[in-house]
């Protein structure tokens, strides 16, 4: 376990405990109205009582508090509630202005120049949720490559190629675009819209005859795809792209007039080192997916356009909604841009992602009959409890995030993997202090599981 360091980085200056939040309702009286009065789906958290956070702590009422290692499930990359945020919120709230629809404002004007100043891509595409912004970019993607081919014989359906393990959200062409099968089994399989073809893992042979071949068994060829869309690295399996099948995949989109999307829904804004991940690859995308961290709290996503001729052919207030640019998720985005301006946080990222890799290794090194790490980039990494047999899991793994939640370190177990998989992505600004704290709690929780 790497040692204990006091030196403070760039996290939100050293915070005191907030104030209580509103409400004065005690916990259990918040856990059995949302067990009476939501489906069961819903509670599938640690039953935590979250009252306020700040920085990379979460606290309930009483007090007690928690380091958090699941940055509100990847958003909170700069901290939760950094000040500058709270103050942009507080402020866009007191000038009275709380929706516009698509009318234009000008924290509007600001945001998706900002995003264009920051990101480099030409043009941005707002919409709320991270799954609104891949439905988005599906849109976007089949104008384009219907308008690039207006000899398509008619009838002719778009297809877009995605990857299997991928995770592109919950709505409908959001989960029909994922290559998690258990996940979409309650969704109508709409033949031969969506083909799935293997994930190139970094590391392993690949190359887009794959996409060719998988188009021959449906009769269809590259002409008839409108994108692939795919993650650097797969939040399900933490599987990373191989950069070579990255730049091949490139150069057969570009060949083929087929887009090129990165869902950086999960990977962006710090989480890997690099502002998004696709840097490390050196592959740009012509749409990238960013929502998360874009805000570091209040819902906005956006669909960042490479080129102006990739939404030209897009028809007059069809990527419309309701929500999308509110004033108040603006502000909030607007704020949070600024503290990725100057490239710092990214930096820090770097440093404490190597932190964790080097806490981790050290953990498993102790050990390794009962852990494995499945894969770290940057301040993300997903570890496994393995039985004797070194097979995953699962119940060692329930256990161990039992455990870290009792002695204040909260960790999710997502579905994926078996449920085997500890996925650990602390806020970026997390200071070298807390992660190392955070580590021993690891290490202590496992001890106190027996694992290994
Ligand atoms: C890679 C990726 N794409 C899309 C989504 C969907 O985002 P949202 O939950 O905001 O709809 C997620 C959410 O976890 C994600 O990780």
């Amino acid at each position: 376990m790497a040692a204990l360091n006091s030196a403070e980085t760039i996290g939100p200056a050293k915070a005191s405990v907030p104030p209580a939040g509103i409400g004065t309702e005690s916990d259990a009286w918040v856990l059995e109205t949302l067990r009476r009065y939501e489906p069961a789906t819903m509670h599938t958290q640690h039953p935590v009582v979250w009252d306020r956070a700040s920085g990379s702590r979460v606290y309930d009422r009483d007090g007690r508090s928690w380091l958090d290692w699941t940055s509100g499930i990847l958003t909170a990359n700069a901290g939760h509630a950094r000040a500058e945020v709270v103050d942009a919120i507080t402020e866009q709230a007191r000038q009275g202005l709380l929706h516009a629809y698509m009318f234009p404002t000008r924290v509007r004007a600001r945001v998706v120049r900002a995003l264009s100043e920051l990101s480099g891509f030409a043009q941005s595409v707002l919409y709320t949720t991270g799954a609104e912004a891949v439905e988005g970019a599906l849109k976007i993607s089949s104008r384009h490559a219907i308008a690039r081919r207006p000899a398509q014989q008619p009838g002719r359906r778009p297809v877009v190629i995605t990857f299997e393990g991928a995770f592109h959200g919950r709505t409908l062409g959001a989960q029909l675009a994922g290559g998690l099968a258990a996940q979409r089994d309650w969704a109508p399989e709409l033949d031969e819209a969506f083909v799935r073809v293997p994930f190139p893992t970094r590391g392993e042979a690949w190359s887009p005859e794959v996409i060719e071949a998988a188009l021959r068994e449906i009769g269809a060829g590259p002409e008839d795809v409108t994108c692939v869309m795919g993650e650097i690295y797969q939040g399900s399996t933490l599987r990373q792209i191989d950069p070579a099948a990255a730049r091949a995949l490139r150069e057969w989109c570009t060949r083929h007039g087929v887009l090129l999307v990165f869902d950086e829904i999960q990977s962006g804004f710090g989480r890997t080192g690099a502002l998004f991940a696709y840097e490390h690859i050196g592959v740009r995308p012509d749409l990238l997916l960013a929502a998360k961290g874009l805000s570091g709290s209040l819902p906005i996503s956006a669909v960042l356009v490479g080129d102006p001729s990739f939404t030209e052919v897009v028809r007059p207030g069809e990527l419309t909604s309701t929500h999308s640019g509110n004033p108040i998720s603006l502000a909030a985005a607007e704020a949070n841009l600024a503290l990725f301006a100057d490239g710092r946080i990214v930096a820090e990222a770097a440093r404490r992602g190597q932190q964790l890799a080097d806490g981790l290794a050290d953990w498993v090194a102790g050990k390794p009959q009962g852990r494995r790490i499945i894969g770290t980039m940057g301040m993300i990494a997903g570890v496994a409890c393995t039985d004797d047999r070194g097979s995953l899991d699962p119940v060692s793994s329930r256990r161990m995030a039992a455990e870290c939640v009792e002695r204040g370190l909260l960790v999710c177990v997502p579905s994926t993997l078996g449920g085997a998989m500890l996925k650990i992505m602390p806020p970026v600004t997390t200071s070298e202090s807390e992660l190392a704290e955070a580590l021993a709690i690891f290490e202590a929780a496992a001890d106190a599981v027996q694992l290994g």
